[in-house]
């Protein structure tokens, strides 16, 4: 099946296929082509021009795009996407004065997520969490990473990942799945967190490696949740099973996590809404991908990651939802692509590489994913009729979407 989509305004983020992510200065440029065709050949990009050169003739379908934009669906590479309930009442009492941190040691916050997914049945865990699915890929995602972590026991874990594998078989945005049992310690082991990193390390890991349940393993370093050295350890008991690691750190506290990420070459270090200058050293030179999630910075209340340090000192930055019930709940990428150039000072053109193809290299999928490039997936949006592509942030709270293509297909949302 060929589609060709005719007379796009603007067609956003054309790249060669060796660029696997953008850093520093060149976040800058946004590559584009102005009043262009591009054919879809099966689930695939096949090629793109000018409307004024070699046009293709023998298609199956033709998609006038007139006024339209045409970019690259966004890349969220990190996601608690699968999550049982919801945590409403800890947004009315942090409204009311609590802290995160405050609702958290008083047994809230992700242990309260904790609860309610193991007292959830695996087929109702599936149900809330593919409506969550189906919503963000109607919201122009198109490559989505999924953590585990609100299970904290193996039965809960797995549950979890396998709910992440079944949207990943029943649903055509691509999916990564992420190992997080060190989200958080459970009740149980309150006395006893390395007894509990214990059991992740020799029994968990190697059970959803045998399984196949995970591409990458993620922890929490954070002050009140786990350690650098526990980081260390962890990380070194996943890489023989190639768990490749993810992290969240820097969320309220520089303790180090970056450097410890680093040292373990993660393919991304995400949260950094605290950031020393060691963290921004530590990151040079490395082949690491700093992650902004500005959706949580507003949601806590907390600062946002100082994107702009980042960028200036000639790294890479990468944006994603961090979709979860505590801290983000909205898997939105167009509200984070805002967030960004609004609270972080990025400009439109870093904004959507951040959110593009730096977002697929933050869950190894820059070869198929994140850029208008010949042989990728035909993962596109087509915008409604906009003025240019820096309205998308501009116009913050509108939907500007009006058709998403996954894999060739457009997607249809029930
Ligand atoms: O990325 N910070 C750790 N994990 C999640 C939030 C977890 C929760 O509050 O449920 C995050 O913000
Ligand atoms: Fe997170």
């Amino acid at each position: 099946m060929k589609v060709l989509l005719t007379n796009i305004k603007e067609l956003l983020q054309i790249r060669d296929i060796s660029e696997s992510k953008i850093s520093g200065n060149r976040l800058k440029e946004l590559p584009t082509i102005e009043n262009a065709w591009l054919l879809i050949e099966g689930d695939s990009i096949s090629n793109f021009g000018n409307m004024n050169e070699q046009v293709p003739s023998l298609v199956d379908e033709t998609i006038d795009c007139q006024g339209k934009i045409v970019l690259p669906s966004w890349c969220d590479s990190h996601t608690h996407l699968v999550y049982a309930g919801n945590r409403e009442q800890e947004f009315v009492d942090r409204i009311n004065g609590l802290t995160y941190q405050e609702i958290a040691s008083k047994g809230g916050g992700i242990l309260n997520s904790a609860k309610l997914l193991r007292d959830t049945p695996e087929e109702e865990l599936y149900r809330q969490s593919e409506a969550r699915l189906k919503e963000v890929i109607s919201l122009g995602t198109g490559a989505v990473e999924i953590k585990s972590g609100y299970g904290l026991t193996m039965e809960s874990e797995l549950k979890m990942l396998r709910v992440a594998k079944r949207l990943a078989a029943n649903y055509p945005a691509t999916i990564k799945t992420t190992f997080l049992g060190a989200h958080a310690v459970p009740e149980n082991f309150k006395d006893n967190k390395d007894a509990y990193l214990e059991q992740i390390c020799n029994e968990m890991i190697p059970k959803i490696a045998e399984e196949n349940l995970a591409d990458y393993v993620d922890i929490f370093c954070e002050e009140g949740y786990f350690t650098v050295e526990d980081t260390h350890r962890l990380l070194k008991a996943a890489k023989p099973y190639g768990l490749v690691p993810k992290i969240h750190v820097n969320q309220f506290n520089a303790i180090g996590g970056v450097q410890a990420g680093v040292d373990h070459n993660a393919l991304s270090v995400d949260h950094l809404e605290i950031l020393t200058d060691e963290d921004i050293d530590a990151l040079k030179g490395s082949e690491t991908m700093p992650v902004a999630l500005p959706a949580c910075s507003y949601f806590l209340s907390i600062p946002y990651t100082p994107g702009r340090r980042i960028i200036d000192a000639a790294l890479p930055l990468a944006l994603a939802t961090d979709y979860n019930p505590g801290s983000s709940p909205t898997g939105n990428m167009n509200f984070v692509v805002a967030a960004a150039c609004i609270k972080m000072k990025l400009t439109p053109e870093e904004a959507i590489n951040a959110a593009t193809l730096n977002g697929a290299y933050a869950m190894g999928l820059s070869e198929s994913h994140g850029s208008v490039t010949r042989g990728k997936k035909a993962n596109l949006i087509i915008t409604k009729n906009i003025p240019s592509y820096g309205y998308l942030p501009y116009a913050f709270g509108s939907n500007l979407i009006d058709t998403v293509f996954i894999n060739g297909k457009p997607w249809k949302h029930e």
